[in-house]
C-alpha cells in the first residue's frame, strides 16, 4: 500500500510557554518538528511527509538546513488552521494522489521508535485504522467539581499516542461527518471510531511522550541520550545540517495555575 504521513506542528505550544514556536524547540540539537520527521522518514514505506506549520511559521520552517528540506520524502510545508483538526483537513488536502493509507503523526512526541511506526502501519494496512497506545499506570478517575465522579476499569484505560494511522478513504469519510456535525476530537482515531469503523491498539512506547509543559523537554532529553548517546551525536539522522543550539528557549518558571491541562 502506498503510506504518506502528516506531521502535525501547528499549534501554539501554549503551555509550553517557550520563546519561540515549539515546534521549532531543540530536541538533542534540532527542532522537534525535525526529529519527528526523520522518524518517519526512517521508514521505507513511507513515501511522503507532510509537515503542517503555523501560517506565521512557513519561512522559519524553509529557512532550515538546505540538506534536511532536500531530503526526497518532504513535501512542501502546509500552514496549519486554528484548531488541531483544521490542521490535518489542511494535510489531507495537500496528499499526492495514489495515497492509500497515512499516518498522523504530532510533532510534540519526536521520540516515536520507526520500529513502532513501522508495526502500526502494518496494523492499518491489515485493518483500516490502528493507533499506538500504552496501557495507563494510574488509576483514572473522572472528577467533577472538584468530586470523584466515578473510577473507569484501568485494566481497559490505554492512553492513545500517535501516529495513528487510516486508510485514507476511511479518515475522509470521518473527517467529513464529524465536520458536517460540528465534533471535534483530541485525536483523529476519535473520528473513524464516530463511524463504527474498529480501530486496532497497538502496544506501543511509553517513552514516546508529548511534549506539552516546559518539564516534558527535560526528560525528552534525557531519554534521547538514553537512546541515543550523549548528543550531539550526529548518529540519528537523515540529514547534518547545523542547528540552532543553546537555550531551548523554555521558560523554566511555574506554570499558570488554575490550567485544567489538555485543550487538544
Ligand atoms: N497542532 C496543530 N494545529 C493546531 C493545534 C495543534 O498542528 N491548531 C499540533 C501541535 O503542533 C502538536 C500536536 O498538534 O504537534 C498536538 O498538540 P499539542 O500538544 O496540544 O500542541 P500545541 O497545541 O502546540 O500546544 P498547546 O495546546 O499547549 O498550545
Ligand atoms: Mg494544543
Amino acid at each position: 500500500m502506498r503510506v504518506a504521513a502528516l506531521v502535525l506542528a501547528a499549534g501554539r505550544g501554549e503551555r509550553l510557554g517557550a520563546s519561540i514556536p515549539k515546534a521549532f524547540l531543540a530536541l538533542a540539537g534540532r527542532p522537534l518538528v525535525v526529529r519527528a520527521i526523520e522518524a518517519l522518514a526512517a521508514r521505507p514505506e513511507v513515501e511522503r511527509i507532510v509537515p503542517v506549520l503555523p501560517a506565521a511559521d512557513l519561512a522559519r520552517f524553509a529557512a532550515l538546513a538546505p540538506d534536511f528540506l532536500g531530503a526526497d520524502k518532504l513535501g512542501a510545508p502546509v500552514a496549519g488552521g486554528a484548531e488541531r483538526q483544521d490542521s490535518m483537513r489542511a494535510g489531507l488536502a495537500a496528499l499526492p494522489d495514489g495515497v492509500e493509507l497515512v499516518a498522523v503523526h504530532d510533532a510534540a512526541r519526536p521520540l516515536v521508535r520507526p520500529e513502532d511506526v513501522g508495526r502500526v502501519i502494518a496494523a492499518a494496512a491489515r485493518t483500516g485504522a490502528a493507533l499506538l497506545a500504552v496501557p495507563v499506570r494510574d488509576t483514572l478517575k473522572r472528577v467533577r467539581d472538584g468530586r470523584v465522579a466515578g473510577t473507569l476499569p484501568r485494566a481497559e484505560c490505554w492512553a492513545a499516542q500517535t501516529p495513528q494511522v487510516f486508510r485514507l478513504e476511511l479518515l475522509r469519510e470521518a473527517l467529513a461527518k464529524a465536520e458536517a456535525e460540528g465534533f471535534r476530537g483530541t485525536d483523529d482515531a476519535q473520528l473513524v471510531e464516530r463511524l463504527g469503523a474498529p480501530v486496532e491498539v497497538v502496544e506501543g512506547d511509553p517513552a514516546n511522550l508529548k511534549i506539552t509543559w516546559p518539564e516534558d523537554v527535560a526528560l525528552a532529553e534525557a531519554i534521547w541520550s538514553r537512546a541515543h548517546g550523549a548528543w550531539p551525536s550526529g548518529s540519528s539522522g537523515v540529514a547534518h545540517g547545523a542547528w540552532p543550539s543553546g537555550s531551548s528557549g523554555v521558560a523554566h518558571g511555574a506554570r499558570p495555575s488554575g490550567s485544567s491541562g489538555e485543550r487538544g
